[in-house]
């Protein structure tokens, strides 16, 4: 998953059941990053977002990163993983660190508040990628000051290509935007909107890549009906939909400008796309993000 991560030399020290970690600082570009303070994130809950995450995150030097989950199992794989502190209760973990990040389920995130009320301050940044929880949510149950951020990141973040939404709540200020900003950076892109397009979002990059797996599947079996490989068809299909979508963003352009530039009339592409209209494709696709956008808004009543 993260080739530069397992090249990094962790500077390890061993008291009583944690380990603190520094990623050595011998890269280059990461000289001038030095004298910058760093960051401690306690991650709470160390599953599979947060490991996308710290993936990412361990290669940059800004950071100190720590960990806590109720199942010591995958406490330990995190830690042993990354090289990265192990804490022995969320208590321990909130002393640490100036950052938390909740990667709970949402129907967890109820009693992660509860427990995490003796070990909170102030001066604490929560960040939550609990779908559904609202900063409100989180804020009414911690301190009255508290500052939250909200985000929906997608599974391709275990893979740097990650879409991150992001949504501040109403303590969070400029310099809590740019940090949590800079810490999902670290897996991908990130967007910040108001609170209440999230269920949009999570509709649309959130839920999205199962659709684009789906039309991946769809045209490869295309290409398997015309006689390809199964494998081969696969790999045609991914890449294109990575490349044209890389296309799309690197141009500037809008789809339907670029949808034109390679439909010669007559021609081939004219022929496919004729299918998808036919289909109503568009429409399918339209009515796809819409329900998905009213589940999520159902799933937090
Ligand atoms: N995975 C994704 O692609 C993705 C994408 C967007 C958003 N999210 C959000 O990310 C959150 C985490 O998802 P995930 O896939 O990383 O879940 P996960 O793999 O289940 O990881 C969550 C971890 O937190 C632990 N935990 C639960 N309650 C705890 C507590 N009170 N104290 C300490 N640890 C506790 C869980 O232990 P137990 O197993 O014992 O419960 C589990 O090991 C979810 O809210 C999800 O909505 C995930």
């Amino acid at each position: 998953m993260d080739t530069e991560n397992q090249s990094a030399e962790p500077h390890k020290e061993k008291t009583c059941g944690f380990v603190t970690y520094m990623v050595r600082e011998t890269r280059t570009h990461h000289h001038q990053e030095r004298n910058m303070k760093k960051t401690t994130i306690g991650f709470i809950g160390t599953g599979r977002i947060s490991r996308a995450l710290v993936a990412g995150l361990v290669r940059s030097s800004n950071y100190r990163i720590t960990g806590y989950d109720r199942d010591p199992v995958v406490r330990e794989s995190f830690c042993k993983t990354f090289a990265v502190a192990g804490m022995s209760s969320m208590q321990e973990l909130a002393e640490q660190a100036d950052t938390l990040i909740l990667a709970v389920k949402p129907y967890q995130m109820e009693d992660v508040l509860q427990e995490l009320q003796n070990g909170l301050r102030a001066d604490h940044l929560l960040i939550s990628v609990a779908a559904g929880i609202t900063t409100e949510f989180i804020r009414s149950r911690s301190l009255p000051e508290s500052r939250v951020i909200r985000v929906m990141p997608n599974t391709p973040s275990f893979v740097g290509e990650g879409m991150t939404a992001l949504s501040a709540g109403k303590h969070a200020g400029e310099e809590d935007r740019k940090h949590a900003a800079a810490i999902f950076s670290a897996v991908g892109r990130v967007m910040f909107l108001d609170e209440k397009h999230m269920d949009a979002a999570t509709a649309v990059s959130g839920s999205g890549p199962a659709y684009m797996f789906h039309i991946i599947d769809a045209m490869a079996r295309g290409g398997a009906a015309c006689g390809l490989d199964n494998d081969d068809a696969v790999l045609l299909s991914a890449q294109t939909m990575i490349g044209a979508a890389k296309l799309l963003l690197e141009s500037g352009k809008q789809p339907a400008d670029l949808i034109q530039e390679v439909t010669t009339p007559g021609g081939t592409t004219e022929a496919g796309l004729k299918q998808m209209v036919a289909h109503d494709i568009r429409q399918a696709m339209i009515d796809t993000v819409k329900a998905a956008a009213k589940r999520s808004s159902e799933l937090k009543q």
